[in-house]
């Protein structure tokens, strides 16, 4: 027995040598051919999982710490399966994004695609993203340029406020939840919150949205799935009402984003479909988020706060009883912008996104080699102590005088920013208005924002809410 191991014992030793010989060479090529340092970490796995350990998502974790302490704000690792270059610098992130199709190209992990469809934006890439764009656009300019949008959404608010008259505590993600769900609905589809559609979809988005943060495999019964068959069921469902929309006589249309993109002749029901489901998808976690983050960040500044309320005060003064928001309004609202813009940096909903080098990409004198996959880090550029004073306090008053500035790309940028921005920052400033105005809340017991990297607070963020006496 003996003697039959040691053959196989230096085969072993061998092999262990070679592939240790060929590693080291292949490192040192790497190393000359000016890649950023780093590490790839395990076979396969590489270091998917520590990047993607959960962290409070007003820090950039552990794993960025380490490597950009380590290697610098560029370095490369192993991640989804691919052989990645993670940028944590300000400039490399604005290079790619402005980049977008010439030498990087969006490229979200397969599995994302399952649940997303093949023609969701987030996908598609060339001609066929610049068409859904420009129409996903149109909504964007649509909603801005009628003031009963507007005055929809401030009728949201004020009937969530509405609800919670009896109420001492809410979950108050659930609350931002339900509200962004029914503005988008609205907006798009003209549904109101007690028809039976609206609640048919909402319970599809749920599932749809569990899934979409679950670990990707598709067995019947896992999370994954069922947000696959969730997706098919809502994609019915609004295939049902482009039908019904189109046997509408002439003169019955209702002015929504679905009339607007049935008129539209270039695309097919399927690319229709699907564009409703992105702007579904979009604009409802994100922006529910947006107004918990501003909450609990608020709570823990009592002077911005007190701002806000001065703000929202004089505001109220100036209208009617009972006379709605309009834009007018919300472009006056200096402080409440500033409270949007810190809770987005502080708060870091996406905290970065995906893409691959269509080419070998020369920047600051490192390498991206062709085909690597490149990801933007926006949270590190929102928190980096070297663009940001104290980085991880929130002082909306930092953005005094910098309305938009390059130091912060919670909305992505260049081909891809992201289309409705500023109807986010709208809902979010009428919610807090109407908030402000009549409620003082604190937070019971703990709970925080962790990236998952899906941004999320674990308990929901429950609140104790009591009515302001002094409500005008
Ligand atoms: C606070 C709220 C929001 C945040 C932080 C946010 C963030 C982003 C980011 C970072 C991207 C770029 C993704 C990439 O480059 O790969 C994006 C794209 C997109 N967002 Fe938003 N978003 C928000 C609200 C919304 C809303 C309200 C809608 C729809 C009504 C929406 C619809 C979209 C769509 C369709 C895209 C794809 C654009 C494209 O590929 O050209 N988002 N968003």
């Amino acid at each position: 027995m003996g003697s039959d191991f040691l053959p196989f014992l230096s085969v072993v030793l061998l092999g262990l040598a070679f592939t240790f010989l060929f590693l080291h060479v292949l490192s040192t090529k790497q190393q000359q051919r000016n890649l950023p340092y780093g590490s790839m970490g395990w076979p396969f796995l590489g270091e998917t999982l520590s990047f993607l350990k959960p962290h409070n998502s007003n820090t950039i974790g552990t794993f960025l710490q380490d490597h950009c302490s380590r290697y610098g704000k560029v370095f490369r690792s192993h991640l989804f399966g691919s052989s990645t270059i993670i940028s944590c610098d300000q400039d490399l992130n604005a290079f790619v994004l402005q980049n977008e199709e010439k030498l990087f190209e969006c490229s979200y992990p397969k599995p994302i695609h399952g649940i997303l469809g093949k023609l969701s934006m987030l996908v598609v890439v060339g001609n066929e993203h610049k068409r859904l764009r420009s129409i996903a656009l149109s909504l964007t300019s649509t909603w801005k340029s009628k003031p009963e949008y507007l005055h929809d959404i401030d009728k949201q608010a004020i009937s969530a406020m509405e609800s919670w008259k009896k109420r001492e505590e809410v979950i108050f993600c659930d609350e931002t939840r339900k509200f962004s769900f029914n503005v988008i609905v609205k907006q798009i589809l003209s549904l109101e919150p007690e028809e039976p559609q609206t609640t048919k979809i909402l319970e599809d988005f749920l599932t749809f949205m569990k899934g979409l943060v679950s670990f990707p495999i598709y067995i019947p019964g896992t999370p994954y799935a069922k947000a696959v068959r969730a997706r098919a069921r809502i994609s019915t469902t609004v295939g049902v009402m482009v039908d019904e929309r189109r046997k509408m006589v002439e003169g019955q249309e209702k002015g929504d984003f679905l009339d607007v993109l049935l008129s539209n002749t270039s695309l097919s029901d399927e690319e229709k479909v699907s564009l409703v489901l992105d702007l579904l998808l979009g604009g409802y976690e994100t922006t529910s988020l947006l107004m918990a983050l501003a909450v609990y960040f608020l709570e823990r500044s009592p002077p911005a706060l007190e701002q806000l309320k001065v703000e929202h005060q004089a505001i109220r003064k100036r209208k009617e009883e009972g006379e709605h928001l309009n834009w007018e309004d919300y472009k006056q609202m200096e402080v409440t912008q500033n409270v949007i813009n810190e809770a987005l940096r502080c708060g870091n909903i996406v905290k970065f996104v995906h893409r691959k080098a269509l080419k070998d990409v020369r920047f600051k004198g490192y390498l991206i080699p062709s085909g690597w996959k490149v990801l933007p880090v926006f949270s590190a550029v929102h928190l980096d102590p070297s663009l940001h004073e104290n980085p991880s306090e929130f002082c909306p008053s930092r953005w005094v005088g910098h309305m938009t500035c390059k130091k912060m790309t919670p909305f992505g940028g260049g081909p891809r920013l992201c289309p409705a921005a500023e109807l986010a920052k709208v809902e979010t400033a009428f919610f807090l208005h109407h908030l402000v105005l009549k409620y003082r809340w604190r937070t019971k017991g703990e709970d925080y924002p962790v990236a998952f990297p899906y941004v999320e607070f674990q308990r929901g963020l429950p609140l104790l809410i009591e009515p302001l006496e002094e409500e005008i």
